[in-house]
């Protein structure tokens, strides 16, 4: 794992998004996974600008985001939908045909999840997987557990999980089950960005990259990835 730190999420969004760019430069019609929360959004910011300065375009690009929540409307202002498009997918020139985002209210949920993989695979896999972290080491929604999962899968989400999120939940009571990429898919893009920022992530980054790999810290994992890049500001790396 190569391990770069920055001043602030401010210069580290800079940094993430040059390697994005610099991918979708050098295949622009590259696949890339992509993330929800706020550690990611100064990266698909940089990225818009990117685009509005002519220096990339998405229209050859295809994406595939790691996870929705289950049973919550596609337009709630919480969807992980709403969410990519308010901030990346409805200020580039990207297709949206290309656009995949799990459908968390699917009725056969294993069988959205199966056609998810194979729409993955059958695009030739991802070639650059942006990742966020979850304050219990969690990726994607792949939460703390007694074994690595492998695909695409529905998951009910942790305590830790429900209280960190439940901020951003109102009038709608935040869903307690998800779609996500599982930790097999993930570890399965050819390159993996892992960004995170301030204070409360730094014991979770200390476990990630100092502890053992153990699926009770699922990014742990990534200690096995040939192509992994950590990025950090000062306040998460600080138990480094
Ligand atoms: C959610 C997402 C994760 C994300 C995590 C951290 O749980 N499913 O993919 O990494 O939040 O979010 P934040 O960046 O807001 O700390």
């Amino acid at each position: 794992m190569e391990i770069k730190i920055f001043e602030d999420a401010a210069a580290l969004g800079l940094a993430a998004a040059e390697i994005f760019a610099n991918q979708i430069k050098a295949k622009p019609d590259c696949i890339l996974g992509l993330a929800t929360g706020a550690s990611p959004v100064p990266t698909y910011t940089r990225l818009i600008e990117l685009y509005k300065a002519g220096e990339i375009s998405f229209k050859d690009v295809s994406t595939f985001n790691l996870d929705e929540y289950c049973d919550l409307p596609k337009n709630d202002k919480n969807s992980y939908y709403t969410f990519m498009h308010e901030n990346l997918f409805d200020h580039v020139d990207i297709k949206e045909e290309n656009v995949h985002i799990l459908n968390g209210n699917a009725e056969d949920t294993a069988r959205e999840a199966a056609d998810f993989d194979k729409a993955m695979a059958e695009a030739g896999g991802v070639d650059i997987q942006l990742l966020g972290i979850g304050n219990n080491g969690h990726i994607g929604f792949n939460e703390p557990a007694d074994a690595f999962t492998t695909g695409t899968f529905k998951v009910q989400l942790t305590e830790s999980t429900l209280q960190a999120n439940s901020r951003y939940f109102d009038e709608n009571p935040m869903p307690h089950y998800a779609l996500t990429m599982g930790v097999g898919s993930i570890m399965s893009a050819k390159k993996i960005v892992l960004i995170a920022t301030g204070a409360a992530k730094a014991q979770v980054i200390y476990d990630t990259v100092k502890g053992s790999v153990t699926p009770q810290v699922p990014a742990s994992i990534l200690q096995n990835h040939a192509d992994c890049i950590l990025l950090f500001d000062k306040a998460a790396a600080s138990k480094l």
